[in-house]
């Protein structure tokens, strides 16, 4: 079987953007794959969250997951730091990513933009790191969103580039979804992409309460909303259609297209009432399933150890290629 690798920082509560770019592709692949599915705890450091948030968070995401509809029996769910192997091989890896291919990273340029106070190192070699947490595993899938995908070509690069120093050892992995491209799920109030931190009433999180879910949706961007019949949909329009197209039928999502076809406008206070309806059929046994597990820590804490024992049994046999192939080969 292929192997498959992804990961989710614990930086928050996860929102409809970490489900339908990524967690969504994990249930279908968890059937075919050899699937490792990481909270990404390393990662979230970067912004120096609250120590006393972590365990919380980190347990959070991983029962989000699970009421998703992963299986930790079929995969191995686990904590990113329960795998000291990744830090050895970050450590080797940094020597073969160059500062000037770090400093050109979109997402790095935008933390320097967002958070001048706290450029640090480790924002700088992220990608590295991310890299590492794939390459360890050998994995060729990588399930992820759009965001994403300039990490993914920068894993090719740290994989050939290992491979043609010291001696084939990665695959070079793909991000991957189910359908053609990369999933970009927008924010509410037509600024970008719903995200953890922006705006909280313009993203919907799986632990969203059913009023607040309607009410989030009742206030979400239309513009003044009408055209010429035929005219193109403005993107807050397109935006809405969009999120329509994840919870609602098709017959429903067609109606309101033909009505922007047809006529130029669309009756926004319909099409907002069923898509908050169809959300919080959508999100609320999601949510209820969550809320469950996590007062379950035993049970977590269990998952998360058996994911790590099979983790780590296949990092460190990477490892160990690696260092070999590197020339730490003593004994
Ligand atoms: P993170 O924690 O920001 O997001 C987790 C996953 O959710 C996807 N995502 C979205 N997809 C579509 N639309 C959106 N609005 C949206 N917002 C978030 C992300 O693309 C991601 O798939 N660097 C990664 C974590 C990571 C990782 C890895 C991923 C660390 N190591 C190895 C894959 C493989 C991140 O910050 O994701």
């Amino acid at each position: 079987k292929e192997i498959v690798v992804s990961g989710i920082r614990p930086t928050g509560y996860l929102h409809l953007g970490n489900y339908f770019g990524a967690i969504r592709n994990y249930i279908r692949m968890q059937e075919d794959f050899n699937c490792y599915f990481f909270v990404a705890d390393w990662h979230s450091l970067t912004t120096h969250p609250d120590p006393k948030d972590l365990p919380g968070n980190v347990m959070r995401v991983l029962a989000e997951n699970i009421a998703s509809g992963l299986d930790p029996e079929k995969v191995s769910l686990y904590v990113q730091s329960d795998i000291p192997e990744i830090a050895e091989l970050y450590l080797l890896m940094n020597m073969l990513a160059y500062v000037g291919e770090l400093e050109k990273v979109p997402t790095f340029k935008d933390k320097v933009r967002l958070q001048p106070q706290n450029v640090n190192a480790g924002l700088l070699t992220y990608p590295v790191l991310m890299s590492v947490d794939i390459l360890i595993q050998r994995a060729v899938k990588v399930p992820v969103g759009k965001d994403q995908g300039q990490h993914l070509e920068m894993a090719r690069n740290f994989a050939q580039r290992f491979n043609h120093r010291y001696g084939d050892l990665f695959p070079e992995p793909e991000a991957f979804n189910y359908g053609d491209s990369l999933v970009r799920i927008p924010s509410l109030d037509g600024n970008g992409k719903m995200s953890k931190s922006e705006n909280e009433l313009a993203t919907l999180y799986l632990a969203d309460e059913d009023d607040k879910i309607i009410n989030k949706i009742k206030k979400a961007k239309t513009d003044s909303g009408s055209g010429e019949p035929g005219s193109p949909i403005p993107d807050s329009v397109q935006n809405l259609l969009d999120l329509m197209k994840l919870v609602c039928t098709p017959d429903v999502v067609s109606f309101y297209e033909e009505a922007w076809k047809n006529t130029g406008t669309i009756r926004f206070g319909d099409l907002k009432k069923q898509l908050g309806e169809d959300m919080v059929k959508f999100i609320s046994p999601i949510r209820e399933k969550a809320k469950d597990l996590q007062r379950d820590t035993d049970y977590l804490k269990k998952i998360m150890k058996a994911g790590a024992e099979k983790a780590r049994a296949n990092a460190a046999q990477t490892l160990q290629q690696a260092k070999k192939l590197i020339g730490i080969n003593y004994y």
